[in-house]
């Protein structure tokens, strides 16, 4: 048997009516939207905004122009964090946070006069919303904060972290990339200003693509960092101000917008709460069966409703990179090992700084394919006990 745990890196595999959508796509349609006038060139451009409008509905916005398409969240949080942030800012973040938000805020505030106060999660790896309260300052312009960690799948409180925010006029910035596709969004719900999500993971669709939603009071301060050519305006030596334009130069992964269309069609259909009660079902089979497995521990939230599909383990006489070798090279399990690209998230945790084992489930996983997981993982104990 072969088995893919490795769903919080990317999801694999993918609907097929992905795959099939990109083909029909880059055989059939190839134009290059807001360019030209042939037919090829406005069937981008009908496929652009239908899935503009499609994300909307996904996350409850009412604006088609304000999702604002990028190659992944990384590109998305770059965009919104240094065209927000300005000198004597603060801003407040979690130590759960992927390197995608840690990264490029202390960058900012090595080299900008910005603070940066990054609020302590508990050992579950859930950021406490009076945590975060006590770190307020008048100065306090932005919080960032991830929906789910990519380590241990620890869903934070984000409805309560917004009206936090709201109550004190803080913008407020969700990082969706372990949630989208798994979790409701509701960018209402959540008081969000903008929400940044990755097309590859919980979300089906192909690697390349991701965005952002930004309200219109964020875009205001908003400034655009990466300014060229958007098809409008062409006269203008200066970046259009409207969106998505002001955020979207150059040429767009229209092929990964199709896909990432269909993907969310895919999710609409099986229905959200579907894929969430099969990951967490899946994710608690594989948490009891791990209990009764000697050596082996569990970082983060046990709970179901607690996380989101990855479990984090490590072995007590195993270092992880063996325990990941292993599984993959005599057990063909795919797994990730180390640090994830969020090592505040395991300081916080207590496994820095080997990392851990994870383990991450997705849609397309079985109960067949969990206790083949379980059985492997008992056989490395007996012989590494
Ligand atoms: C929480 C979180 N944020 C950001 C990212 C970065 O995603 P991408 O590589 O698609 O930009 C990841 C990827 O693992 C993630 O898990």
């Amino acid at each position: 048997m072969k088995v893919y745990l490795d769903n919080g890196s990317t999801s694999f595999p993918k609907p097929k009516v992905v795959a099939d959508s990109i083909y029909n796509y880059l055989t059939n349609v190839g134009g290059n939207p807001g360019r030209s006038n042939h037919p090829k060139s406005l069937a981008a451009n009908r496929v652009l905004y239908d899935t503009r409008e499609k994300i909307c509905n996904f996350f409850n916005f009412n604006k088609a122009e304000n999702v604002i398409f990028t190659n992944n969240i990384t590109s998305s949080l770059n965009i919104l964090l240094n065209g927000i942030i300005k000198p004597g800012d603060h801003v407040i973040t979690s130590s759960m946070e992927h390197n995608s938000v840690i990264r490029p805020l202390y960058n900012l505030s090595q080299n900008s006069n910005i603070e940066l106060d990054i609020a302590q999660a508990n050992s579950q790896g859930i950021t406490d919303v009076e945590t975060i309260r006590k770190l307020i300052k008048p100065n306090t312009k932005l919080i960032v904060i991830t929906h789910a960690s990519n380590v241990t799948g620890s869903i934070q409180p984000i409805k309560q972290i917004g009206q936090l925010c709201k109550k004190n006029n803080i913008y407020f910035i969700l990082d969706s990339a372990q949630s989208a596709g798994v979790l409701n969004i509701d960018f209402n719900e959540f008081s969000l200003n903008a929400l940044a999500f990755t097309g590859h993971k919980s979300l089906l669709g192909p690697q390349g693509i991701g965005g952002f939603i930004i309200d219109d009071k964020l875009n205001e301060i908003c400034t655009p960092t990466i300014l060229g050519g958007t098809g409008s305006l062409s006269h203008s030596l200066s970046q259009p101000d409207f969106l998505p334009d002001k955020f979207e130069s150059g040429t767009l992964n229209i092929p990964g917008i199709i896909g990432l269309s269909e993907a969310i069609e895919f999710i609409n259909k099986e229905g959200l709460n579907t894929i969430y009660e099969h990951n967490s079902y899946l994710r608690s089979f594989l948490i009891s069966g791990l209990l009764n497995i000697p050596n082996y521990n569990i970082s983060g939230a046990l709970d179901r409703g607690l996380a989101t599909s990855c479990v984090s383990i490590t072995h007590s006489k195993l270092d992880v990179s063996e325990l990941s070798y292993i599984l993959d090279s005599d057990f063909n399990i795919s797994n990730r090992s180390g640090l994830h690209c969020a090592p505040l998230a395991h300081k916080t945790i207590g496994t820095f700084p080997n990392g851990t084992v994870r383990l991450s489930i997705g849609y397309f996983n079985t109960v067949e394919e969990i206790k083949y997981t379980l059985d492997c993982l008992n056989e490395i104990n007996n012989i590494y006990k």
